[in-house]
């Protein structure tokens, strides 16, 4: 048996399952799991308090470095700290989730952001979920997931999670999470694309008991090729 600690990079779009995979799979192999949508929501977050232009690379760069940006994690997901402050829930609101998707753009905020999830997971024992986590954090990841599901699917299971918060109508969380999804594949830099190596995994007819089985698999079928 291979007890090598594994770096898990598991990408795709909202709404695929990747939070709910990456904390369950972290809880079962005893790894951290690390949500790096939290770490661009945060900043977002201070982008949005502090009025600071969301299409000004240079003043969000200065804002990131003047920002302490923690991540705890929990087995129900990262608590989220801005400037010691917890933003769990405030980050996962409307207008931050927006703000989020358009301060991610920029290659500078994506450097700064990314050279600490470097950090993050360097020693291993890590599951991280996010958009570009195969194709630039950790290209060499022991194992590379792409979580996809159609897009009504993925709409749906926003309008569920969001709804238990907000006052949305299911036609609009649907067409939010589509033009951010549309942001984040066509952005030029660090676009949302399935990594060279990855396996695509499509949940759309699944549920989480059959992701899980698919992903486990995966991971035990690189294990054995590894060892
Ligand atoms: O995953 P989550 O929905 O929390 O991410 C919020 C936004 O942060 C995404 O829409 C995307 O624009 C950005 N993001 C990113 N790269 C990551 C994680 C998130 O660009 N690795």
């Amino acid at each position: 048996m291979n007890a090598r600690k594994l770096i898990i990079a598991i990408d795709g779009p909202a709404g695929a399952g990747k939070s709910t995979v990456a904390s369950r799979l972290a809880r079962k192999l005893g790894y951290i799991n690390i949500e790096t949508g939290a770490m661009y929501r945060a900043l977002a977050l201070k982008a949005v308090e502090e009025d600071v232009d969301f299409e000004s690379e240079s003043a969000l760069v200065a804002l990131a470095e003047r920002s302490h940006i923690t991540l705890e994690p929990t087995t129900e997901g990262n608590r989220v700290l801005l400037d010691g402050l917890e933003v769990t829930q405030r980050v996962r609101e409307r207008d931050v989730t927006e703000a989020a998707s358009k301060v991610s753009v920029h290659p500078r905020v994506r450097a700064w952001m990314v050279a600490r999830q470097r950090q993050m997971g360097k020693d291993g024992g890590v599951v991280m979920e996010g958009r570009d986590i195969g194709t630039k954090v950790f290209p060499e990841a022991d194992v590379k997931i792409f979580l996809d599901a159609a897009p009504e699917v993925r709409g749906d299971r926003r309008f569920r999670q969001q709804s238990t918060t907000g006052n949305t109508k299911p036609a609009a969380v649907v067409a939010e999470m589509r033009a951010r999804d549309q942001r984040d594949r066509t952005r030029p830099n660090s676009p949302l694309v399935p990594a060279e190596g990855a396996d695509i995994l499509d949940s759309t007819d699944l549920n989480i008991e059959q992701v899980m089985e698919r992903v486990e698999a995966l991971i035990a079928a690189k294990q054995v090729a590894s060892s």
